[in-house]
């Protein structure tokens, strides 16, 4: 049961979607289209649990204000419509498309209900818009791909073009065998497989939403590689849901990874931090790109919730937000391709620094910053030379009873740990963490500092902290439900803390 209450309201978030009323979960559709960025979702139009899945809508000129449109493709008695993509069918392979106008075309799941004939079964199945988003027709020969299977869902499609040919390519799915199946097109009609790929790095969860894009290694054309996003859930590296990347080759039949730790179904809980997290933290779910974004950029999404607990989060009508949008792009560290991430950021326009330090040797304990440098939504900036022994950082969304230690009040502490070479995020006394037993939480990344630095950007809303570390290396994403008046910000330093060498504060 939920309780619609005043106090909820304080969470909606300022520069995360959600939608007016009701749940979402997965992203669906990102498309770009005519100087519109579309953002669909799993939608359940009628309650603020998981339930009738629908597409909702919502679409953005910039990425960072949603205005929300009708639901775009409704379930119905015979199918819930779950996650999948859309593309813009430019050369009307699909002959949706009419006047010389493209369609945009959605792939996405049927996921048969009891009144239909395919009723347990999942495929893949059309809907297609011809005025630019705004109406969507389901396609009469649904589903255009089905395995027979009940767990076969999530396609992303996107049009490959290189030595194999020009066609589409599906990737999805079979969720309970932890493998990604990848299929072409020429029409997105008639569907001819091609590989799988899986089980592989962690498999201690169903995969879903899979993704796969190519990038250039280091902003060279002639040398790329190509990410296979993969979320699983549970199974994640900070519990629960979680979204793994594989990089590798793709040669328009077979992905092939360069960076699988481990292969099979034997979980090995040791070697979790060495496969590639697209985020540390609990709430970065489902994440998978925009397609048609122009100058190539690879522009993500994804859920900031956790299916371990994301039913029972507070809530006033609305529940679950979207991640920041985040471009992620590929850069050679220690001899290999890591994937680095970037918000779209909030402030970049609109933000006016309210506070700054320059370089001091950190006091031991906490120091607070003065009432401007506080706040609910936030952008915070920082640098550091931790100690050699000790912990440094930042305490966040402070309020209530602090005092100069590191506990106390409400607080959301980020700190890196010297010795560990950890980063933490510690939300167990952030506010609000009794809805869901499982909630409670330390995230850990291990980050190795650069040039003996750390250097930190972190975005605050009302109910979430992103984490952005050593340029986006590794990112942190969690929840929190403080207080409205728990917006304090300080420095801790522990041990021997060591020396900030910047701050900016922004809102
Ligand atoms: C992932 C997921 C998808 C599915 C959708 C249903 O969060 O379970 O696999 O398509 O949510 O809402």
């Amino acid at each position: 049961m939920n309780t619609i209450t005043q106090l909820d309201c304080r969470f909606r978030p300022k520069w995360h979607y959600a939608a007016e009323r009701n749940w979402l979960n997965d992203p669906n559709g990102l498309v770009y289209s005519n100087g519109t960025y579309h953002l669909f979702y799993q939608h359940n139009p009628h309650g603020d649990v998981w339930g009738n899945m629908s597409w909702g809508h919502a679409t953005s000129a910039d990425l960072l204000n949603w205005e929300e449109q009708p639901v775009a493709i409704a379930c119905d008695d015979e199918e819930a419509i779950f996650s999948g993509s859309a593309v813009v069918d430019v050369h009307n392979t699909s002959g949706f498309g009419a006047g010389g106008v493209p369609p945009l075309v959605a792939i996405y799941t049927s996921a048969y209900a009891p009144a239909s004939p395919l009723a347990g079964r999942q495929a893949q199945s059309l809907a297609y818009s011809t005025d630019d988003g705004a109406t969507w027709t389901k396609y009469d020969g649904n589903p255009v791909l089905d395995r027979a299977s009940a767990d076969f869902r999530d396609p992303k499609v996107f049009w490959y073009d290189g030595d194999a040919g020009s066609y589409w390519v599906m990737v999805a799915v079979e969720a309970l065998d932890r493998e990604v199946v990848l299929y072409k097109s020429a029409d997105l009609k008639s569907w001819e497989y091609l590989s799988s790929f899986g089980p592989a790095n962690a498999t201690d969860g169903v995969w879903e939403c899979p993704d796969l894009f190519e990038l250039p290694v280091d902003g060279d054309a002639q040398n790329t590689r190509w990410v296979l996003v993969v979320n699983l859930s549970p199974g994640g590296i900070a519990g629960g849901s979680g979204g793994q990347y594989f990089i590798g080759t793709f040669d328009g039949v077979e992905f092939r990874s360069e960076t699988t730790v481990t292969e099979g179904l034997q979980p090995d809980g040791s070697r979790m931090a060495e496969y590639g997290w697209l985020d540390w933290g609990r709430d970065y779910y489902a994440a998978v790109s925009f397609s048609n974004v122009p100058a190539g950029r690879r522009l993500m999404v994804g859920w900031m919730n956790n299916w371990q607990y994301g039913a029972s989060t507070p809530s006033d009508g609305w529940r679950s937000a979207m991640s920041l949008v985040r471009e992620v792009r590929l850069v050679s560290r220690g001899g290999r391709p890591a994937l680095v991430q970037a918000a779209v950021d909030p402030f970049a326009a609109a933000g006016m620094e309210l506070f700054a330090l320059d370089r001091r040797r950190l006091p031991e304990g906490v120091t607070w910053l003065p009432a401007e440098a506080s706040g609910e939504v936030l952008r915070i900036d920082a640098e550091f030379e931790p100690g050699a022994a000790g912990r440094t950082g930042l305490v966040l969304r402070a309020g209530g009873d602090f005092g100069a230690g590191a506990s106390g009040g409400e607080r959301t502490v980020l700190a890196y740990d010297s010795v560990a070479g950890e980063l933490t995020l510690d939300r167990t006394a952030s506010g609000n963490v009794g809805f869901h037993e499982t909630f409670p939480s330390v995230e850990r990344v291990a980050v190795p500092l650069e040039d003996g630095r750390l250097r930190l950007r972190i975005f605050l809303d009302r109910c979430s902290v992103e984490v952005f570390a050593q340029g986006g290396l590794a990112t942190i994403t969690d929840q929190v439900f403080p207080a409205g008046s728990s917006t304090a910000v300080g420095l801790l330093a522990e041990g021997d803390g060591g020396t900030l060498v910047n701050l900016s504060v922004t809102g």
